[in-house]
């Protein structure tokens, strides 16, 4: 099930029937914000008065075009102006193949000094979100280079690959911050951890590392062992609430979001608005079959 839906995820002709019709807008509108800039920073807002921070993405990923990787920069910029004109506690999450790395790294490497620059201006900070294994080398690097030259970033490891203990050892060497996440891609079996316990138990060790020698980490899971064993080892250790955040994504486990809150946790609720909704939609359908069946009652209801 999981492989279908991130097989469908990658169907270009679906992608286009789904994102022009109207029909299916409303579907969207769990895990998405909406269609525009004023529908993300809406969010935020609401967020914000929860006393929930946020990450907003403008939705889309591998361009076809250096001229869609430059709207993709100047969508970016202006969530950046809009954050500073509302003094908004939000980062801004972006992919590097929104930005151009399919067709140029030095294009893309230009796309997102541009933001990240203009991040640690105004005091956000640019994530880069993570994406297929294939990115991963290309991405850390731009997220060094970014790093060593104005510090205004974040970057995104995935505990299902075997490679994360090692990235992470050399980005907590550099003070670089990370989301932890689990990984949301189809990966090979010779690079990665197949069963959800192996993924789980790597994802354990991985926290703690970052916890013991990251720099501001950001445990980004909705799986509630996973935070509950977050919060054990933060207390045991006598590590104060302000030294890392939780993170979560839009729509998924509210109630949770909410008890995180309450009990003196960061939370930053990562925020996708835009017209190019269809992969990160399925990818969010993938990861809990429950989400389809959520799916097929919308549309059967009309
Ligand atoms: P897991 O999948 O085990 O889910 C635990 C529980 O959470 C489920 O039982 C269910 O209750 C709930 N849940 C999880 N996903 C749900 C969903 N889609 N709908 C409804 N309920 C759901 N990945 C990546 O490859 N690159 C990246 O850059 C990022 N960035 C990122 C940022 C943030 C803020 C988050 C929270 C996640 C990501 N991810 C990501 C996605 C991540 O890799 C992973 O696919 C999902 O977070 C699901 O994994 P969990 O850790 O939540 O555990």
């Amino acid at each position: 099930m999981r492989g279908s839906l991130l097989y469908l995820s990658r169907q270009s002709w679906l992608r286009r029937w789904m994102e022009t019709s109207s029909f299916f807008r409303p579907l969207t509108s769990r895990f998405v914000a909406g269609l525009t800039l004023d529908d993300g920073l809406r969010v935020c807002g609401k967020l914000q008065a929860e006393g929930i921070m946020a990450s907003l993405d403008h939705l889309g990923e591998n361009v076809k075009s250096l001229a869609e990787a430059d709207a993709s920069r100047e969508a970016y910029l202006k969530a950046l102006q809009r954050i500073e004109a509302g003094s908004y506690p939000v980062t801004v999450s972006i992919k590097l193949t929104a930005l151009g790395l399919d067709i140029s790294q030095q294009a893309c490497l230009e796309n997102t000094e541009a933001l990240v620059r203009k991040a640690g201006e105004i005091g956000s900070r640019i994530e880069m979100d993570m994406e297929g294994s294939a990115y991963t080398d290309r991405t850390l690097a731009i997220v060094r280079e970014m790093h060593r030259k104005y510090g205004s970033v974040r970057a995104v490891i995935q505990a299902y690959l075997y490679r994360s203990a090692a990235d992470i050892d050399k980005l907590c060497a550099l003070g670089v911050p990370i989301r932890l996440c689990k990984g949301a891609y189809k990966e090979p079996p010779d690079i990665s951890f197949a069963s959800k316990r192996d993924v789980d138990a790597n994802y354990l060790k991985l926290m703690r590392a970052l916890f013991d020698r990251g720099s501001y980490p950001a445990i980004a899971s909705h799986d509630e062992a996973i935070l509950n064993e977050a919060i054990r080892h933060v207390r045991e250790k006598k590590i104060g609430p302000e030294h890392f955040e939780f993170q979560m994504l839009y729509g998924v486990r509210r109630i949770l979001q909410k008890r995180l809150v309450s009990e003196g946790y960061r939370l930053r609720v990562y925020v996708p608005y835009g017209t190019a909704w269809y992969p990160y939609f399925m990818r969010r359908l993938a990861e809990r079959p429950a989400n389809l069946m959520f799916l097929v009652r919308s549309l059967m209801r009309g």
